[in-house]
């Protein structure tokens, strides 16, 4: 069992590069089984839900390998059809091989992926809109079975532009018969990348980005070589650092346009940022102020991925700040954390009321949630004394060795290995 210790009160300094996107990997990663020959993937980060989707790909007869930051994925031996039950419990973007499989293969069997800490997340938007494509589905034992001669295009309408879904319908979508159209989809980053993904191979997939996304399915598609987007919720959490810290850093191989509105809210809370193509400089020297309104949503929306992340920043900032979740009915497990630590937070319903402190100071904490755990970082970073951070798991799963980002940014953060008795 692994901790982070913090010793905050630190400004941070310096210059730190930003990997690639789990978010945006992982459905690429999926989308890979549907080509025959091998694609190569750049810059996809070393995380756990990575190495799980590699396993996923493997234990179907796919051949994947590593080297640094660039996988290669050659599915020709893919012969199982079913993603086991352990792998769907490791984690939940293992529904992501629903749509590819059933596309090429007709067929796909995956078990229900469960509650979560951050809310129920049911996947009804996925089935319906499979079924819509002409897949026929069986719900029993816990178990989802999909079947399909061959999928034929359809209008589809998510009730919620739902990221998943629109990725899932969207790789189901490319190798049916006709053409489908995806209304109220989600307009992520991470789904353009996989769009723009899909066309390397040959797909045709236009209107990416906007709210309706329009597929021709293709008779077959070919291996590429592409590299990932940058990943904005760890860019997002770089910058919250050194605003709750303070101090000057520069950011790179990150996408301002992604940042939109954190950006905005970031200097409505006294941060200095400037631009540039691929990079983003920040400087907090004022004290920090409370922000009106932070009200989470689908892209270009504030991102749900940095509501904890920006608590952490606010519990500082002077005056009171409001914080709505509208994405996920539970997602303020970090409320508690952050009181340990002397923050001043009140909670109504959806709603995190937060009336800035002038210090928070060190405590035990737990990572509740991967970016529940990023505020806890970010609160350790700006708070005094040592923080000590347990369930850091949950951290590794978004950010690659987070203990050395900080520390070359001239934090003091260890990683301490702690046995269970
Ligand atoms: C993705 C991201 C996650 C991010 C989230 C919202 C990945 C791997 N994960 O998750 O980091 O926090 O987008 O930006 O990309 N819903 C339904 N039925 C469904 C599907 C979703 O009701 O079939 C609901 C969910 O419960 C949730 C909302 O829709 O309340 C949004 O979920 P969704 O956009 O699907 O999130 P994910 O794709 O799971």
């Amino acid at each position: 069992v692994e901790t982070l210790a913090i010793d905050g009160g630190r400004p941070l300094s310096g210059s730190v590069r930003v990997h690639g996107a789990k978010n945006a990997a992982l459905p690429i990663m999926a989308a890979a089984l549907m080509t025959y020959g091998e694609c190569v993937l750049e810059d996809v980060p070393d995380l756990k839900d990575i190495d799980v989707m590699m396993e996923i790909l493997q234990s179907l007869g796919a051949s994947v390998s590593r080297q640094g930051g660039t996988i290669t994925i050659e599915p020709s031996g893919i012969n199982q059809y079913v993603v086991q039950d352990e792998m769907m419990r490791k984690m939940r973007s293992s529904l992501f091989l629903m749509g590819p499989l059933l596309a090429k293969h007709g067929q796909v069997r995956v078990s229900k992926p469960g509650g979560c800490t951050i809310g129920t997340r049911p996947i009804d938007f996925h089935l319906n809109g499979l079924k819509l494509l002409g897949a026929e589905i069986q719900e029993e034992n816990g178990y989802v079975e999909c079947k399909a001669a061959r999928l034929k295009g359809n209008h589809i309408y998510l009730d919620y532009p739902s990221v998943g879904a629109t990725e899932n319908l969207m790789m189901a979508a490319v190798l049916a018969e006709g053409t489908t159209v995806i209304e109220n989809a989600a307009r992520e980053p991470e789904i353009v990348d996989l769009a723009n993904f899909l066309n390397a191979m040959g797909a045709s997939v236009s209107g990416a980005g906007d709210g309706t996304i329009f597929i021709e399915g293709v008779e077959r598609l070919h291996p590429v070589q592409y590299r990932v987007i940058p990943d904005r919720i760890v860019a997002g959490t770089l910058l919250l650092a050194a605003t709750a810290a303070g101090g000057e850093i520069e950011v790179q191989n990150v996408r301002p346009i992604h940042l939109g509105v954190v950006l905005t809210k970031l200097r409505d809370a006294g941060a200095e940022i400037r631009t540039y193509l691929d990079r983003i400089q920040l400087k907090r020297r004022r004290p920090l102020v409370a922000v009106d309104r932070i009200q989470t949503a689908p892209y270009p929306g504030f991102p749900t991925d940095l509501q904890a992340p920006f608590m952490a920043v606010l519990t500082l900032a002077k005056g009171t700040s409001v914080l709505s979740e509208t994405v996920f009915e539970e997602r303020f497990k970090h409320v508690n954390e952050l009181q340990r630590m002397g923050a001043n937070i009140k909670v109504d319903l959806r709603t995190a009321f937060v009336k800035g402190v002038p210090r928070l100071t060190g405590a035990n904490v737990a990572a509740t949630d991967l970016r529940a755990g990023a505020a806890l970082v970010i609160a350790g970073l700006a708070a005094e004394g040592t923080t000590t951070i347990e369930q850091v798991h949950h951290i590794d799963r978004g950010y690659q060795q987070i203990e050395r980002v900080f520390e070359s940014l001239g934090a003091s953060i260890r990683r301490k290995s702690k046995s269970r008795f």
